[in-house]
């Protein structure tokens, strides 16, 4: 059995790890709807590892007996008008979610939890590639998003990124 409020921060982080699967999934469209179906790919991709996310915090709620309550996942409202709007996003999502993990971690180092922290060190990392992530992609469109040559360029490079299964075993 895990702590009350550890509990109860872990099944609300399935339900943001879905949502924000959801949300990129919604840039995925929109990049696809602009013509940039390498900027959809990499959201569909990031869609696919935010699944596996809320996966791997289902899987350890379960392997501790937990009980799992699945809540309504909320409507993307992002309304990008641009073509750099999901990327400021996404980096500002990616920030608020490193602070959702940061909540977790201090809740089961205040109970001595050290299994949920153990458990929670991949989701430190991860965010910490997640972020680095979405600030690239910032800083790659800054430097070229403009540019219609360039962009092509940068659209067939996300064009290439690869689903690859989450490196945590439970
Ligand atoms: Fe599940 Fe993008 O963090």
């Amino acid at each position: 059995m895990l702590d009350k409020k550890v509990s109860e921060l872990l099944n609300d982080q399935i339900n943001k790890e879905l949502y924000s699967g959801y949300l990129y999934l919604d840039f995925s469209v929109y990049y696809q709807e602009q013509g940039l179906d390498g900027f959809a790919n990499w959201y569909m991709i990031q869609a696919q590892e935010e699944r596996d996310h809320a996966m791997l915090m289902l899987q350890y709620m379960q392997n501790n007996g937990e009980h799992i309550t699945l809540n309504q996942i909320n409507k993307p409202d992002k309304v990008c008008k641009t073509l750099k709007d999901p990327l400021g996003f996404a980096l500002e999502h990616e920030r608020y979610v490193t602070s959702l993990i940061n909540t977790i971690y201090d809740a089961a180092h205040a109970v001595k939890d050290y299994r949920t922290m153990q458990f929670l060190d991949w989701f430190v990392k991860e965010q910490g590639e997640e972020e680095k992530n979405a600030e690239d992609m910032v800083k790659k469109f800054e430097l070229f998003g403009t540019d219609p040559k360039s962009l092509y360029m940068l659209d067939n490079e996300m064009a290439g990124r690869t689903y690859s299964a989450p490196s945590l075993t439970l």
